[in-house]
């Protein structure tokens, strides 16, 4: 018996130093010191002994098994400190290492051209308002003074929606709506998408404009002229000049477009002026008397003007942007280009 102890306390403390990790040695403990283990099984055999050999074996097989627990809980230890420093190099971080910089956006030079533009006349006492994309034919033509089969629809190459309603074709159905809801004075400036059939190198289906409209007692066209000087001279420069030419709009009268002096050439004369100095920015006028009058305000007691602009085109003068369906594109090396400051 003595023999067999010897044998399987060798064979234990082999496997012993054999195990690798903590469920190896697991495995070992059970395999040798377990309730149906190796040693066990030996010691249940002890019964079968004389009175005098049982103690003097019990005694050895107590000392192996000690021996096999001593190796075990060296080795457990040894095990389980070689697993933590293993675990604590993997999850090693350095905190002093810089961050990762996220990608910063820009903004898209409309947002800009319209932030910008807005804020001008913010400073001149306007309010923004807001309308809808889908328009009722009432708001977009009929009390703009453009009843229906009159032939200034066709200046207007229309998406309808159904008989009585269509994507917006500018964003003066804004003026009707803030006249027949407001009381004079009105100053308000009406950011927006507009739709219309018409696709070229400067023309989209999409694209945007800024209404504004002024109501008050004793307005004319020169205030016209001053308010839309002033917003020139702070959109471009404080030399730009503008100039008005007569023109024709059904909910204006007088109507008048309006050019500024070319801001990439000053004047001189160049691709972008095609050569006249001058380009047009924008068309406008007094506002019709009909036009007030349908909407409820007293046309011999208030008076008003109207102008609307295109966000694409001041954007396109100002830029030097050659087609219009760079904005759209979202192109990032194009819009990379309008990455200065953004300015609250
Ligand atoms: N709504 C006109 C257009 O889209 C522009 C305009 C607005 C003209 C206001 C006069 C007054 O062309």
């Amino acid at each position: 018996m003595k023999a067999q102890i010897e044998s399987i306390k060798q064979a234990a403390l082999a496997a012993v130093s054999a195990a690798s990790d903590t469920q190896a040695l697991g495995e070992v403990r059970v395999r040798y010191l377990g309730k149906s283990g190796e040693m066990t099984s030996l010691m249940k055999g002890l019964g079968a002994l004389s009175k005098e050999e049982r103690p003097e074996m019990g005694k050895v097989m107590n000392a192996a098994r000690a021996e096999i627990e001593a190796a075990l809980e060296s080795k457990t230890a040894q095990v389980a400190q070689r697993e933590k420093e293993e675990r604590l190099a993997l999850e090693k971080l350095d905190v002093t290492l810089p961050g990762r910089q996220p990608a910063r956006g820009t903004l898209h030079p409309i947002t800009r051209v319209r932030e910008d533009i807005v804020r001008v006349f913010l400073g001149m006492g306007f309010e923004v308002a807001e309308g809808p994309e889908i328009e009722s034919d009432l708001y977009n033509f009929q009390l703009l003074n453009v009843p229906k089969d009159h032939p200034a629809r066709d200046m207007q190459d229309t998406f309808y929606v159904n008989d009585s309603y269509v994507l917006r074709t500018h964003t003066s159905p804004m003026q009707a709506r803030m006249m027949t809801t407001r009381k004079p004075p009105i100053r308000v400036v009406i950011p927006g998408r507009v739709y219309r059939s018409d696709d070229d190198a400067s023309h989209s289906p999409i694209f945007h404009q800024i209404e504004g409209l002024a109501i008050d007692k004793h307005i004319t066209l020169g205030d016209l002229e001053g308010c839309l000087l002033a917003f020139a001279q702070q959109m471009f420069t404080k030399d730009t000049e503008i100039r008005l030419r007569p023109s024709y709009f059904p909910f204006t009268e007088p109507s008048v477009e309006v050019d500024v002096t070319c801001a990439i050439c000053g004047g001189k004369g160049c691709r972008v002026c095609k050569g006249t100095g001058w380009v047009e920015i924008l068309g406008a006028g007094v506002v019709n008397p009909a036009v007030l009058e349908m909407c409820g305000i007293d046309s011999t007691e208030y008076g008003g003007f109207a102008f609307g602009l295109g966000l694409e085109r001041i954007a396109m003068i100002k830029y030097g942007i050659p087609n219009i369906k760079l904005f759209y594109e979202n192109d990032v090396r194009f819009l990379k280009q309008f990455n200065g400051e953004v300015e609250k």
